[in-house]
């Protein structure tokens, strides 16, 4: 039986640390990725993390023949789909960037896969889909009304994957919401590193402790939260890379459609990052509280407890441990993988 698993995106944050979730539970990775926002040189990181360099194949997931050919040539026994866009800003600025990318992108690697026969399949969605909720903690059954076509594309790719496995119920499918992925590997070997002006805390917190950047913006002050600052269910990216594995061997046991909540089922403020940062940095970090950014939704964190009964798996990694393997990740690496 073929322990060979393609992880689409698998260059990207949380691919790379799938990778190393994988490998250590003895699953060869395959990464194919376009490398529109990745750096080839992380495999080099994960073979010094892991051992060996996993393969890469270069390509773009909306190559329907490039798909047939990497599946007609060995076997795989399933597929973690992360290759994707993710900045919701963009989505609003190009939408059919984003449908086109995230939608038929989706659709093509599940129909290559339909075609050669491989039905064991780990999604990469998002909280997003579930946009402003009622309250929190959110369960998987709450109302799903994303806010944005980044949202959206990816609700479209759940309703795609629930509609194919109830044509087809002996697919094995697993659909993983996320809520906010931060930190980097224990080895500060490989993290997050994104182009540009970073639109994430914890990126623009590691860069403003580093002094590339003078201080944070603080995006309001004033929310219904316990310090007026926005509350999230920030969990760490190992502990979400070992859920994938989790979700992986679950789905490898029997058919099904398993919609789960990645998530710590805690909120941490803007401001309890900043302090937590603080502790582990040594650094003082300068900040603003400066006006609510548009679209910023006041506080939500999940309710994992699915993921829990179901995978057996949960989030132990502390807000600390977020912050100081982040913090080892940009000291090493102030300028990512250049
Ligand atoms: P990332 O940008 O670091 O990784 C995505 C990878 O996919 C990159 O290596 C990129 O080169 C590759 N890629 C993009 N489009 C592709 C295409 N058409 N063909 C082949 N490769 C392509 O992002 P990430 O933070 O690792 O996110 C991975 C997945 O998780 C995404 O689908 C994202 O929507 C989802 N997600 C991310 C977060 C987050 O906050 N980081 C939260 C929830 C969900
Ligand atoms: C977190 C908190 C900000 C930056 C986004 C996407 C979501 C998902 C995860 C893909 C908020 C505050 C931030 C800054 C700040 N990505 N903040 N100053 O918005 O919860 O979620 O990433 O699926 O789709 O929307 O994450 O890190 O941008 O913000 O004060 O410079 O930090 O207001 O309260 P967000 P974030």
């Amino acid at each position: 039986m073929s322990r060979r698993v393609l992880v689409t995106g698998g260059a990207g944050f949380i691919g790379s640390h799938t990778c190393v979730a994988l490998a250590a539970a003895g699953y060869t990775p395959v990464i194919f990725d376009n490398l529109c926002n990745s750096d080839i040189r992380v495999l080099e990181r994960l073979r010094q993390i892991t051992g060996s360099t996993p393969q890469l194949i270069e390509g773009d997931v909306r190559d329907e023949a490039l798909l047939a050919r990497v599946f007609a040539d060995e076997p795989f026994a399933a597929v973690i789909h992360f290759a994707g866009l993710k900045a919701v800003g963009d989505s609003v600025a190009d939408p059919l960037t984003y449908y086109d990318n995230n939608v038929r992108g989706s659709v093509a690697l599940a129909l290559a896969m339909q075609r050669a026969g491989v039905n064991t399949l780990v999604f990469s969605s998002s909280a997003t889909v579930y946009g402003q909720p009622d309250h929190s903690p959110i369960p998987e059954d709450a109302p799903l009304r994303p806010a944005n076509p980044y949202g959206r594309s990816k609700l479209m790719v759940e309703q795609a994957l629930s509609d194919l496995h109830r044509a087809q119920p002996g697919w094995r499918i697993a659909l993983l919401r996320y809520f906010n992925p931060v930190g980097a590997h224990e080895s500060g070997l490989i993290g997050e590193h994104p182009q540009g002006k970073p639109n994430n805390l914890m990126p623009f917190v590691c860069q403003v402790a580093v002094g590339q950047r003078e201080k944070l913006q603080i995006h309001g002050g004033d929310y219904p939260t316990p310090d007026g600052t926005g509350v999230r269910d920030y969990v760490h990216v190992m502990d979400l890379a070992e859920g994938h594995v989790a979700a992986l061997m679950h789905a490898r046991t029997r058919a099904g459609l398993s919609i789960l909540n990645l998530g710590t089922g805690q909120g941490a403020s803007v401001l309890d990052v900043v302090r937590a940062f603080e502790r582990v940095s040594g650094r003082a970090l300068r900040f603003d509280i400066g006006p609510r950014r548009p679209g910023d939704v006041p506080a939500y964190w999940s309710d994992p407890s699915l993921a829990k009964a179901t995978l057996g798996w949960r989030a132990g990694r502390s807000l600390e441990q977020m912050c100081a393997d982040s913090w080892r990740w940009q000291q090493g690496n102030p300028r990512g993988y250049d």
